[in-house]
C-alpha cells in the first residue's frame, strides 16, 4: 500500500500585466465594476509568439521537477489539464514530453476546465496508490487571453480569464497517514452550455462553417457563461465537496490548515470561507493578481502559497474546484 505525495510545484505566468483600466480601454469595463463583483485587480496576458498553453506548462514542470529533486526521467507519465491547448489535436502532454525531453512515458490531456487540476492530481493520485507509476506531472495551463470577446458584447467573461501555469510532481509516499489522503470527483452534464465554447466542435459548427458563414456578430466561438447561474452553483458544490472530503476522512472544518479553492471569484472563495468558519490565514486567494486562471489557478495558488510557507510538513490542505461541466472535485492533503 502507497499515497501518493506532491514533492515539488512550480508556477509560472507571463510578464505583462493587464490591469483593469486597460481592459476599460478596450470595453465599456471599470474598475470598480470588476473588483467589486470579483475582487479581480489585473491578470496576465501572453504575448503572442512569445508564450503559449504548453511553453508555460514547460516552465512551470521544469522548476517543479528541480523542486522535488528528481531528474526528469525520472517521471513515469504526464497529466495535462487544459481547455486551451495549443493544437486541436493533439493535447499539449505529448508536447510537455517532447519540450522536456522525457523518454516515451504516456502523456494523458484532461479536459475538465476549472477542475482539470483536481481531476489530474486524483488520476495520478490512483496511479502511484495501485503501484503502477512512482512519479507524476501534473500541469494545469492556460492561455485565455487570445480568445476571448474584448468588446463590450463579451465583458461579462473577458475580464475575468487570465493566463498562466502551475505544475505538481506527484510521487510515492510510503507513509500511508502522509499525503493525498483521498480525492472526490463529480459532474452534472446538465448544465454543459452553461460555461462553454462551442465552436468550433465536431458537434454543431467546425472551423469551415465559421469561415463560409462568416458572420460578424457570431458568438460562438468565444467563451459563454450564465455568471449568475454558475455562481449559484459554485457556493453550493464547493461547500458539498470540501465536506464530502472531510466527513471521508473522519475530519470536521476545524482541521483544515488550508484550503486553496479554484480562483473563480473571490466572493465565492469569501463565500466558502465564511461557511467553514475559516480565517484568512487558512485560505489562499491571488485572484486580485492573476484572474481566473481556470486549470492552472489551484496549482499557481498551491505554489505560491507553499513558497511563503503557509503551506507546512502535518498541515491539512484542500484543494477543492467547480466549473465548466458543470464538473468539480476535492482534494485532501495530509501535507
Ligand atoms: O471558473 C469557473 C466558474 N466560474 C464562476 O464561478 C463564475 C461565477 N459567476 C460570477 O463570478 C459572476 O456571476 C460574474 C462576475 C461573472 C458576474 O457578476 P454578477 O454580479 O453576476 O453580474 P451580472 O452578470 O448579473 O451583471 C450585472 C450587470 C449587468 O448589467 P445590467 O443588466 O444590470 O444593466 C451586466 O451587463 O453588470 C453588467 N456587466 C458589466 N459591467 C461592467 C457585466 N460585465 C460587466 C463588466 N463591466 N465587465
Amino acid at each position: 500500500m502507497y499515497n501518493s505525495k506532491i514533492i515539488g510545484l512550480g508556477h509560472y505566468v507571463p510578464e505583462n500585466v493587464v490591469t483593469n483600466d486597460d481592459l476599460s480601454k478596450l470595453m465599456d469595463t471599470n474598475d470598480e465594476w470588476i473588483q467589486e463583483r470579483t475582487g479581480i485587480k489585473e491578470r496576465r496576458h501572453v504575448i503572442k509568439g512569445e508564450d503559449t498553453t504548453t511553453t508555460m506548462g514547460v516552465k512551470a514542470a521544469k522548476i517543479a521537477i528541480e523542486r522535488a529533486g528528481i531528474d526528469k526521467d525520472e517521471i513515469d507519465f504526464i497529466v495535462f489539464a487544459t481547455l486551451s491547448p495549443d493544437y486541436y489535436f493533439p493535447g499539449p502532454g505529448v508536447l510537455v514530453q517532447r519540450d522536456l525531453g522525457i523518454k516515451t512515458v504516456g502523456a494523458l490531456d484532461v479536459r475538465n476546465q476549472c477542475s482539470g487540476f483536481v481531476y489530474g492530481i486524483s488520476v495520478a493520485d490512483q496511479y502511484i496508490k495501485s503501484g503502477m507509476y512512482k512519479n507524476v506531472l501534473v500541469i494545469g495551463s492556460e492561455v485565455h487571453s487570445t480568445g476571448l470577446d474584448m468588446t463590450t458584447r463579451g465583458r461579462g467573461v473577458s475580464v475575468i480569464f487570465g493566463d498562466g501555469a502551475g505544475a505538481a510532481v506527484v510521487s510515492r509516499e510510503e507513509d500511508t497517514a502522509k499525503g493525498i489522503l483521498s480525492t472526490h470527483l463529480h459532474s452534472e452534464g446538465q448544465h454543459a452550455e452553461e460555461l462553454s465554447l462551442i465552436a468550433p466542435g465536431m458537434g454543431k459548427r467546425w472551423v469551415t462553417d465559421i469561415i463560409e458563414e462568416n458572420d460578424p456578430n457570431d458568438e460562438s466561438y468565444f467563451p459563454y457563461m450564465n455568471g449568475q447561474f454558475v455562481f449559484k452553483n459554485a457556493v453550493v458544490r464547493f461547500s458539498e465537496v470540501i465536506m464530502e472530503g472531510l466527513q471521508t476522512n473522519g475530519l470536521t472544518p476545524a482541521d483544515i490548515n488550508m484550503l486553496v479553492p479554484h480562483q473563480a471569484n473571490l466572493r465565492i472563495s469569501q463565500f466558502v470561507q465564511k461557511k467553514f468558519g475559516l480565517s484568512n490565514d487558512q485560505v489562499y486567494n491571488n485572484i486580485m493578481n492573476y484572474g481566473n486562471t481556470t486549470a492552472a489557478s489551484i496549482p499557481i495558488a498551491l505554489t505560491e502559497a507553499w513558497e511563503k510557507g503557509k503551506v507546512k510538513d502535518g498541515d491539512l490542505v484542500i484543494l477543492a474546484a467547480f466549473g465548466s461541466g458543470f464538473t468539480w472535485g476535492s482534494v485532501i492533503i495530509r501535507w
